[in-house]
């Protein structure tokens, strides 16, 4: 018979509990995940899971071997932690100063260990393989992991037929899930603005180009690409985040650096958005007397869910949860490095609703104070569980249950060689 995890996120939920809090206590920033992968390699050697190192610097490959034959599934969560200064006071609070998992990703790394632990437990009646996936440097983008891992043969050994990733979400109660067929996740672009002009004395400003009032002017006109070059009915963002100039009251400022994220869906909205930008800045800096210098960085690429397997996360969650467990929900213009992982892979990503009851207004993602009810843990774990599971006797049905196995690839034929996917991207991208 099939394996059910209904209810099962009981026999892991203190140990998860316990992981997520460890996690939570040690954050360490993106491409720093050492100790994070050091206690992930630790719990699957417990577990008597096989696993594998040396992607993108700390990424982990688990490999959990159900005893009967079949396909492969893979699970991936993400490690980093943010440069954030935690302000909630709890037993486990972050004791690392201006670090702290403000988005979630100790959770997700203690809900994919649960996940592996409970299908090692009943690997007996499990057909196939599921790879357990902890990637390193989600949060910096446009870099990431996801590509790193892929490049460093992640998945040469052992192929997925599919692949899902979760994420916590204050937006939905513990007992939703959000997921969509198509864009769950933006694209997700960086941008640094310099704009240098000529300082002096700040009674003489004739004699100068002031930097500050040339940004303002800048600032203020992005917001007109959105407003009046964007399609109303298009979705596009941009935030500038950070802005630093000037050095006294009484002085002009001769620099002033500016950085900011443009979030859009589609790719054709994105070049736009681009295009007019660098228009925008460069025309207001010279009808001024300054000059402006650009960095953009192309990011992270939309997340878009395969209808099949987006249903299929529905169908595990009505099942495990009941029929309101999937609200409809709107697609965010957050980034995410998992869009990486679908662009080879089909598969899903979608929200696990972590709401804190208690709190009248939640606070987001990336928030000093953001905080998940961890009575979501349990419950992630058997949507994963059962996901990889279900999912597995769906790919053995349409392909016979034979194995896939590849064999390992030369792991350093494949590095610098890499344009290929990005170039795949881009085509994902523009498509949907
Ligand atoms: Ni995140």
């Amino acid at each position: 018979m099939e394996l059910q995890f209904k209810g099962r996120g009981i026999e892991i939920e203190q140990k998860v509990k316990e992981i997520r809090r460890h996690f939570h206590m040690y954050p360490e920033l993106s491409h720093e995940e050492e100790q994070t992968a050091k206690e992930v390699q630790r719990h699957l050697k417990e577990a008597g899971i096989e696993f594998h190192t040396g992607f993108a610097g700390t990424g982990v490959l688990g490999v959990v071997k159900g005893e009967k034959p079949g396909r492969t599934v893979a699970l991936r969560a993400d490690m980093d932690a943010l440069p954030i200064e935690e302000e909630n006071e709890t037993d486990y609070s972050s004791k690392r100063k201006g670090v702290m998992h403000a988005c979630g990703h100790d959770a997700h790394t203690a809900m994919l260990l649960g996940t592996g632990l409970l299908l090692q437990k009943y690997k007996k009646d499990l057909a196939g393989t599921v790879l357990l996936v902890f990637q390193p440097a989600e949060e910096d983008a446009p870099i990431g992991g996801a590509k790193a891992m892929m490049e460093d043969g992640v998945f040469d050994q052992y192929k997925p037929d599919a692949i899902f990733a979760q994420h916590v979400w204050p937006d939905l109660p513990v007992g939703q899930i959000g997921v969509l067929p198509g864009p769950m996740m933006g694209n997700s672009d960086r941008v640094t603005i310099e704009i240098h002009g000529a300082g002096g004395h700040a009674s003489m400003p004739h004699q100068t180009t002031d930097a500050i009032i040339v940004t303002n002017q800048v600032i203020n006109a992005l917001q007109t690409i959105i407003s009046r070059n964007v399609d109303p009915l298009e979705s596009a963002v941009i935030t500038i985040g950070r802005i630093e100039g000037g050095s006294r009251y009484n002085v002009i400022a001769d620099k002033v650096t500016i950085e900011g994220t443009v979030r859009t869906y589609k790719n054709e909205v994105k070049k736009r958005v681009k295009e007019n930008l660098f228009k925008l800045v460069n025309g207001i800096a010279e009808s001024m007397g300054a000059t402006a210098n650009i960095e953009y960085l192309d990011g992270y690429l939309a997340t878009v869910n395969s209808q099949e397997w987006a249903n299929e996360v529905k169908d595990v969650a009505q099942a495990l949860i009941g029929n309101d467990a999937t609200p409809h929900v709107n697609p965010s213009l957050g980034g995410e490095d998992f869009g990486r992982f679908l662009i080879h892979y089909p598969g899903a990503y979608y929200w696990l609703g972590t709401a804190i009851p208690s709190r009248d207004v939640q606070k987001p993602l990336h928030d000093p104070q953001f905080e998940i009810d961890e009575s979501a843990l349990s419950l992630g774990v058997e949507v994963m569980s059962q996901l990889a599971v279900n999912a597995l006797e769906k790919l053995n049905e349409q392909h016979g249950g034979d194995q896939y196995v590849v064999s390992r690839k030369n792991k350093s034929s494949k590095r610098g060689a890499n344009s290929s996917i990005d170039q795949m991207a881009e085509g994902i991208a523009s498509n949907c």
